[in-house]
């Protein structure tokens, strides 16, 4: 028996030694599926004793997909590639003569959810549900959304994880959401949009796609020599290298096969990591300079909402929780208008990201906020002393939960993937959070430092009134933002 458990103990400490914990899953930058990410920065996600959130706003990326027309062909030349040639494989790769893409409905797979995106959103609405409690059974409950149809779908999802509590289930007729959808990827609605960068001219995302593409030939070449090895009568080329290592995170939540993830070494996946980081980095975060001022405009509405500040002309009182859907892209700006993951925790001096090694200090990590359902949270949590030793209860009456009471104080805290993001300067409250006011000081100073949208996006001389604020949560009849209504019956 104790032989037993020291063989135990010793085979545990071998195998976390070996490495075979690491996860190649959660170092797949935009094609990883949702994972909490590690607290970086050493707060737990839990809220703080004697706090409770009564106000929230998620933007997310939507849940995992199909590849794109452009990857799926790329998939199509590879099964060719390995289906035209007799070869031998050996070691790892004997599987590559009986893998076939795993597509099987081409006109509604590729660019779409997948059933695992699905079910990712579906969770992620019941568990918000369950967290915050902050409407009521049957609530018409409305997100927003960006308008392609695989955004779309993910709010919806969302939407039935999030009315799917109760016995609604005959009678959705008394449990709807609705589906607030804005025009995608459009130029003419300038700020007033859930994909605002494609209404600004002067915004290019190209820096990330070169420095990624450089510093993707300092390690492909190595891999394909290394594989190349296992293989008689067949190359892998860089190419391959490429769509084999992102075959890896898509092949799972299409169907769970993880069997283009066991061939690549722990240092290949922390490479192909790191090029999606200065992809990323670089092409729509803090590395851009327009960046932040793309995103400031809905920054400022949400930091707008959190204060219980209406607009005069409002129309619509949003939801105490403000669900909003959208592209990997457009989630890297909104850390950029914020100031964070913009240096690193030991040294604020570790930047720019090099392009031929990665950068071991960095705080940016596209496998940690553009994965699938990648997402950035605001909770404004209100707090005050904890429950005592001993607490009073008279008859007749509900005692306040702590951050409920008359003397409670309001704080706003930033969470990436459900771990805390302290901001910069602003992080005296409980778990680091933001006192609420200095956190509305705190996003006035950011919008000054990126500066104005209509200015920096070089649409000052345009004929036509483009929208530089964000309308759409407070004005459904917005002219500027295109919303479309459309209600979701509840599951
Ligand atoms: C493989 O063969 C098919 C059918 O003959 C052809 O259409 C395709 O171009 C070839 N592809 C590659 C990558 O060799
Ligand atoms: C739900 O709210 C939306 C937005 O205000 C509205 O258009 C819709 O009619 C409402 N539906 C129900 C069933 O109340
Ligand atoms: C749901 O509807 C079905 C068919 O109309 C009925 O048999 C069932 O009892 C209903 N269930 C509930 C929970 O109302
Ligand atoms: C938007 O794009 C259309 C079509 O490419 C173009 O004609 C138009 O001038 C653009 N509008 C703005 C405001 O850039
Ligand atoms: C990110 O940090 C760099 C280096 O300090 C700075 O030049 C840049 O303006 C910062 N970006 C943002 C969006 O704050
Ligand atoms: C936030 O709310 C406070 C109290 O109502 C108000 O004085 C302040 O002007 C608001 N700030 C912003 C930026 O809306
Ligand atoms: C706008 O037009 C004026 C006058 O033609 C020019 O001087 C200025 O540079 C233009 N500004 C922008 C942002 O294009
Ligand atoms: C944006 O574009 C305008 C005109 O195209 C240019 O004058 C201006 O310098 C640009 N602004 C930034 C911040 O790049
Ligand atoms: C409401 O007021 C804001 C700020 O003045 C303005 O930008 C927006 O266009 C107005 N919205 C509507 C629907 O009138």
């Amino acid at each position: 028996m104790r032989c037993g458990n020291v063989a135990l103990v010793v085979t545990l400490v071998a195998l976390a030694v070996s490495g075979s914990h690491f996860d190649p899953l959660k170092h797949s930058g935009p094609a990883s599926p949702y994972f909490d990410a590690p607290p970086r920065f050493g707060v737990p996600s839990m809220v703080p004793p004697g706090c409770v959130v009564d106000r929230a706003s998620y933007i997310m990326r939507h849940g995992a997909r199909f590849p794109e027309p452009g990857s799926f062909n790329g998939w199509i030349d590879l099964f060719y590639k390995f289906q035209n040639t007799s070869f031998t494989a050996t070691g790892d790769l004997t599987f590559l003569p009986t893998w076939i893409p795993p597509v099987d409905d081409e006109p509604h797979e590729p660019l779409f959810l997948t059933s695992h995106g699905a079910a990712e959103a579906f969770r992620l609405g019941a568990e918000l549900r369950g967290r915050y409690r902050l409407t009521s059974g049957g609530n018409n409950f409305t997100v927003w959304s960006a308008g392609q149809q695989r955004v779309v779908d993910t709010a919806t999802y969302f939407l039935r994880g999030y009315l799917s509590q109760g016995n609604y289930l005959n009678s959705t007729s008394s449990n709807r959401g609705t589906i607030f959808t804005l025009p995608d990827s459009v130029n003419f609605t300038g700020a007033d949009s859930l994909t605002p960068s494609t209404s600004c001219p002067n915004y290019s995302g190209n820096d990330g796609s070169i420095k990624s593409g450089a510093f993707r030939t300092t390690y492909q070449p190595d891999i394909a020599k290394r594989l190349n090895k296992m293989l008689k009568g067949l190359a892998l080329d860089e190419t391959d290298v490429g769509v084999m290592q992102d075959l890896c995170g898509f092949s799972f939540v299409i169907d769970g096969d993880r069997r283009f993830c066991d061939i690549f070494t722990e240092k290949e996946w922390l490479d192909y990591e790191y090029a999606h980081d200065l992809n990323y980095y670089y092409g729509s975060g803090p590395g851009n300079p327009i960046s932040g001022a793309t995103a400031f405009p809905w920054v400022k509405a949400i930091a707008s909402l959190l204060n219980d500040t209406l607009p005069a002309n409002a129309t619509f009182t949003p939801p105490s929780l403000i669900i909003s859907v959208t592209h990997d892209n457009n989630i890297p700006p909104i850390a950029a208008a914020l100031g964070i993951l913009n240096s690193s925790i030991t040294d604020p001096h570790a930047f720019p990201l090099s392009t031929t090694e990665p950068n071991p200090l960095r705080t940016f990590f596209a496998s940690n906020i553009v994965n699938f359902l990648g997402h950035v949270a605001f909770e404004r949590l209100t707090c005050e002393k904890q429950l005592g030793e001993e607490v009073q209860h008279v008859a007749g009456t509900v005692n306040a939960v702590p951050g409920a009471g008359e003397s409670s104080k309001k704080y706003v805290r930033v969470l990436v993937n459900n771990a805390v993001v302290p901001l910069p300067t602003c992080q005296d409250g409980p778990g680091r959070a933001c006192a609420l006011a200095d956190f509305q000081t705190y996003v006035q100073a950011r919008g000054e430092f990126v500066g104005d949208f209509v200015q920096r996006c070089g649409l000052g001389n345009s004929t036509t009134t483009i929208p530089d604020t964000v309308d759409f949560y407070t004005n459904p009849e917005s002219v500027g933002a295109h919303i479309s209504v459309e209600e979701v019956p509840g599951l």
